[in-house]
């Protein structure tokens, strides 16, 4: 059974629970956005969430509503609006006290495709929400940003002050979000967080559409006994970060009193390296048990994909120090909590344990 404590640590629960403030999460109905608003509430917060359903889905609610149980869910609103309108982001910021923006629009070949929504979500809605958080009071402003910020630069394991050239409208827009938090900082004195997430993984991410990301893509193919493609030759390595991990960080973020830590970027990973061979080996070995047909599977190489970096790694030490940061997630404990979920899901079982 995952607990909230043991997500993020006893010493950071009790932190929270201690006082009750008012959340708002944008994107709430997405991936990570449903995982800060399950935790939220579970510490006793009060919790707003918006999402206008782009890419996030009504039933990832209703499995934070069952987790949490009827009472803790009557302290979630939820309004159904759309950041690329200032008003609405206005009246999702009314009385709230830490903002946690992950509303955009994900993934990099979707932003290739159609680079004027990526910039529309995810630099317009971002620029709303800073607005909206600003003359609402917010007492701080953590956002999502993203490890594609690091580009082409080659060096590893990825440093905050050492960024390359952006490989796409996607990481145009998430560099752009730290410019822009940085500037509002200086001009207007919010107090801001961006968290660079690397490849986040875990229960509840979607597992379809053209933009599904690896790991849930290839456990669905797993599990229902399709074929897994691997974009070139499996040699491409990521720093895959449990949510659980994601949800420690914006916690932290939000918190955190020392003035040193505020208005900074932090790499947000597990600090390791998977290469997709890896990946796919931990993956069809899990899946395996319950399937065990899925031990035969194996994988078609296709070409590289336009836009990716050939490895990433993070540094996750200025977050260790600042923030008090501690990945209580590797790669293998968290894809057996995923696995069990992508499970779960696919046979239809109700409400699972997130
Ligand atoms: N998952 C990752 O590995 C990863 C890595 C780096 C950064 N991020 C960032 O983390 C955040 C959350 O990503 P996720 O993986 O949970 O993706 P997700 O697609 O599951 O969640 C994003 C949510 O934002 C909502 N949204 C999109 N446009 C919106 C709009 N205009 N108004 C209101 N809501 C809108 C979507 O409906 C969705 O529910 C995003 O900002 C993403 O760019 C994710």
């Amino acid at each position: 059974m995952v607990t909230t404590d043991s997500v993020i640590g006893e010493a950071l629960a009790a932190e929270v629970r201690a006082q009750r403030r008012r959340w708002l999460v944008t994107g709430s109905a997405g991936f990570i956005g449903s995982h800060l608003v399950e935790h939220l509430l579970l510490l006793d917060q009060e919790v707003v969430g918006l999402d206008n359903f782009a890419t996030g889905h009504r039933r990832n609610l209703e499995q934070v509503a069952a987790i949490v149980g009827p009472e803790r869910w009557r302290r979630h609103r939820f309004i159904e609006g759309d950041i690329r309108d200032l008003p609405t982001c206005r009246s999702a910021c009314e009385g709230i006290d830490r903002v946690l923006h992950n509303a955009a629009l994900g993934s990099v070949p979707r932003s290739i495709e159609d680079p004027i929504a990526s910039n529309a979500a995810n630099i317009d809605g971002f620029l709303h929400m800073l607005v909206a958080a600003r003359d609402a009071g917010a007492k701080r402003f953590v956002y999502a940003a993203s490890s594609s910020t690091y580009g082409d630069s080659l060096a590893l394991p990825k440093v905050e002050h050492v960024i390359g050239a952006p490989l796409s409208p996607y990481a145009v827009t998430k560099y752009v979000n730290e410019l822009y938090a940085d500037v509002f900082a200086r001009c207007y004195g919010l107090p801001a967080v961006g968290l660079r997430y690397f490849n986040v993984f875990g229960p509840r991410q979607d597992p379809d559409g053209a933009y599904a990301a690896v790991i849930p893509r290839w456990a669905a193919a797993l599990l229902t006994g399709r074929t897994v493609y691997i974009n070139g030759d499996g040699e491409t390595s990521r720093d895959f970060c449990f949510v659980g991990n994601v949800v420690q960080a914006n916690l932290r973020a939000a918190l955190t009193e020392r003035a040193d830590a505020v208005n900074q970027v932090y790499n947000v990973a597990a600090g390791g390296r998977t290469t997709l061979n890896e990946l796919f080996a931990m993956l069809r070995h899990l899946a395996a048990r319950e399937h065990p047909e899925a031990e035969a599977s194996t994988p078609v190489h296709r070409e590289f994909r336009a836009g990716d970096v050939r490895h990433s790694q993070a540094d996750i030490a200025k977050a260790e120090r600042l923030l008090g940061y501690e990945p209580r997630f590797d790669v293998a404990t968290g894809l057996e909590v995923a696995m069990q979920w992508y499970g779960e899901f696919l046979a239809g079982v109700p409400s699972p344990a997130g």
